[in-house]
């Protein structure tokens, strides 16, 4: 069926004055103006009421102050809130992260959650034991959160330490990051420039952006030790790694050349 042309008409003004009205009721978005904005719900905008920290005439609290946020009443009982009870949800997915926050706030294993046993005072040594999987967790949170600066070897050799960052990442196979007698190489310390970022102690510049809320306490740990394995790897040589005959003998198995109709060997 074709429209008849009075009805064409009508249409295409009707889509003419859709396409003209709709910037002009929503203007632009992210545009800055002076004018009054526009109303479409005024008795909304406007009823009265208080903005929270504010002043009030109406009432006076007995402590002589005006705030409009008043102290609830005796035995109020707060609507839509309930204590988190850890264990009633321990199977539960989406309670995990409350456990793990709440259990930080209980911490007071200042050793583990600080990697200090007093201020400035930095444990020489991870205070958990070292696993293959806690390495493994390392080795992820570390190519996630470090690597940019701090390179995969963690020479600090980075994509952005190439582009230039300022201050230079440091390089963590120097050895005043892993002979024992200085301050730098202190797992505690390690852990909580992690956690906490590096400031310069004179200017409180920041030297090194914190990753605490990236790197749970475990998870700084792991780095921790992750950093120690590639140290280790630096001056490993084949003869002294402790290799089982089986791993020894797969390295060192030769590549069979490829066959001539593929190109031959690389
Ligand atoms: C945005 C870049 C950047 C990222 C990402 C970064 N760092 Fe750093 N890091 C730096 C810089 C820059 C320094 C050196 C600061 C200085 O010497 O003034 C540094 C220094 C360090 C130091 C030496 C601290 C000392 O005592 O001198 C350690 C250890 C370290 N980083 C570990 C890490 C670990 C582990 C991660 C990942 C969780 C990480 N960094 C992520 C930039 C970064």
């Amino acid at each position: 069926m074709t429209a008849s042309p009075p009805l064409r008409t009508g249409l295409l003004l009707v889509a003419l004055g859709a396409a003209v009205l709709a910037p002009a009721l929503g203007g632009c978005r992210g545009d800055r103006t002076d004018a009054r904005p526009r109303q479409f719900f005024p008795d909304m905008d406007d009823q009265p009421k208080w903005n929270p920290q504010s002043e009030t005439e109406f009432f006076v609290h007995q402590d002589g102050t005006r705030r409009t946020q008043r102290t609830p009443d005796a035995n109020t009982v707060a609507f839509a809130r309930r204590s988190f009870n850890p264990e009633q949800h321990a199977s539960d997915a989406w309670a995990k992260d409350y456990t793990l926050e709440r259990a930080s706030f209980l911490a007071e294993d200042d050793a583990y959650y600080t990697g200090q046993t007093a201020p400035d005072s930095f444990v020489a040594v991870i205070p958990a034991t070292v696993t293959r999987e806690m390495i493994e967790l390392g080795r992820q949170s570390f190519e996630i959160n470090c690597v940019a600066c701090h390179g995969y070897k963690g020479d600090g050799q980075g994509t952005v330490a190439k582009l230039g960052y300022s201050p230079v990442p440091a390089n963590l196979l120097d050895p005043k990051f892993s002979d024992p007698s200085q301050r730098s190489a202190k797992d505690g310390h390690m852990f909580s420039v992690i956690r906490d970022g590096l400031w310069n102690d004179n200017t409180g510049a920041n030297r090194m952006p914190a990753y605490g809320h990236n790197v749970s306490p475990d998870e700084a740990w792991a780095v921790v030790a992750y950093i120690r394995v590639l140290q280790a790897a630096q001056n490993a040589s084949f003869e002294s790694a402790n290799l089982s005959d089986a791993v020894r003998s797969e390295l060192l198995r030769t590549r069979p050349a490829a066959p001539a109709s593929e190109g031959g060997a690389p």
